[in-house]
C-alpha cells in the first residue's frame, strides 16, 4: 500500500496490523548523459513500490532531494545542505511517529546520503536521551544495492565496469521504471575514470560528463527487471524482520 493512495481510515486500519513503514530516500543529482536526473530517487522507490506490494508492507513519500552538492556543476542537480536534510528527517520521523509508527526503514539510492541520514538517526534519538525517556521507535538505513543478492546480480548482469556513479545496474533500474525515458547516447570515453572529488567545481573538472568508473552504455530495461526483483524479494524479507523486532 501506497501511503499517497491510501485514505486516511485506510492507514488507522493498517497500523492496527503493523507499526511499520518504509521511506524511500534518494536524491535529484545528474547521472551522465544517458542517466536520469532522478535515478538514486527512483531506484529505492520503484523497488520498495514492488515490495510494497509483494509483502503488503506501506510504502510512504518518497524523500527525492538529498545531500548532493558535489552535482551542482551539472544542470538539474538539487541539493539539501546536510543540516536542512537532518532537519526535515527528523520532521517526517515526528510525524510518522505522532500516529503510532514504531518502525521506519528507509532505502536510500544515494551513497552522499548516507552520513547525513546516520547523523539525522543520531539526532532523533538524541532527543529522547536527553529527555530521558525511552525512544519508542526504531530506525533502519539500507542502501538498496546492499540488499541481500543484489550485488550479486549486479556482478553477474554487469562483470566490467559497472562502476561508483551513473553505474549500468541502477541506469538499467531507472529504464526498467520509465522505459520512455530512455537515452540513446554515446558515451566517450566508453569506461568514465575513476577518483575523488571535492566540491562542485572541482568534480566536474575531473568527471566531464559526470560518469565515475561507470560504463553503463549497456544498460536496459530487461537488466533493470532482474535488478528489481532481487532486490523486491530482499527487502521484503528484510523489512518484515525489523518490522517484528
Ligand atoms: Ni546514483
Amino acid at each position: 500500500m501506497l501511503l499517497h493512495t491510501a485514505s486516511w481510515p485506510e492507514v488507522e486500519a493498517y497500523l492496527e496490523g503493523s507499526k511499520g513503514i518504509i521511506i524511500p530516500i534518494g536524491s535529484t543529482e545528474q547521472h551522465g548523459p544517458n542517466g536520469l536526473v532522478g535515478t538514486d530517487a527512483i531506484c529505492p522507490e520503484i523497488i520498495a513500490h514492488e515490495a510494497g506490494e509483494a509483502g503488503g508492507l506501506l510504502i510512504g513519500p518518497t524523500f527525492n532531494v538529498g545531500v548532493a552538492q558535489h552535482h551542482l556543476g551539472f544542470p538539474g542537480s538539487m541539493t539539501l545542505r546536510p543540516s536542512t536534510m537532518i532537519a526535515a528527517i527528523c520532521d517526517w520521523i515526528d510525524s510518522l511517529h505522532r500516529h503510532g509508527f514504531e518502525r521506519i526503514y528507509f532505502l536510500n539510492g544515494h551513497g552522499g546520503n548516507i552520513a547525513t541520514i546516520q547523523a539525522a538517526f543520531a539526532e532523533s534519538y538524541a532527543g529522547w536521551s536527553l529527555d530521558a525517556d525511552p525512544c519508542p521507535y526504531r530506525l533502519k538505513l539500507a542502501n538498496w544495492w546492499e540488499l541481500p543478492g543484489v550485488m550479486e546480480v549486479c556482478r553477474s548482469i554487469f562483470p566490467v565496469a559497472d562502476g561508483s556513479h551513473a553505474t549500468a545496474s541502477e541506469i538499467s533500474v531507472t529504464y526498467y521504471a520509465y522505459p520512455a525515458a530512455v537515452k540513446t547516447v554515446t558515451l566517450n570515453p566508453k569506461i568514465a575514470p575513476e577518483g575523488g572529488f571535492a566540491d562542485a567545481a572541482d568534480y566536474r573538472a575531473r568527471f566531464a560528463d559526470g560518469r565515475i568508473g561507470s560504463d553503463p552504455s549497456g544498460a536496459t530495461a530487461e537488466k533493470g527487471a532482474k535488478i528489481v526483483a532481487s532486490a523486491r524479494d530482499a527487502l521484503v524479507r528484510e523489512a518484515q524482520a525489523f518490522f517484528k523486532r
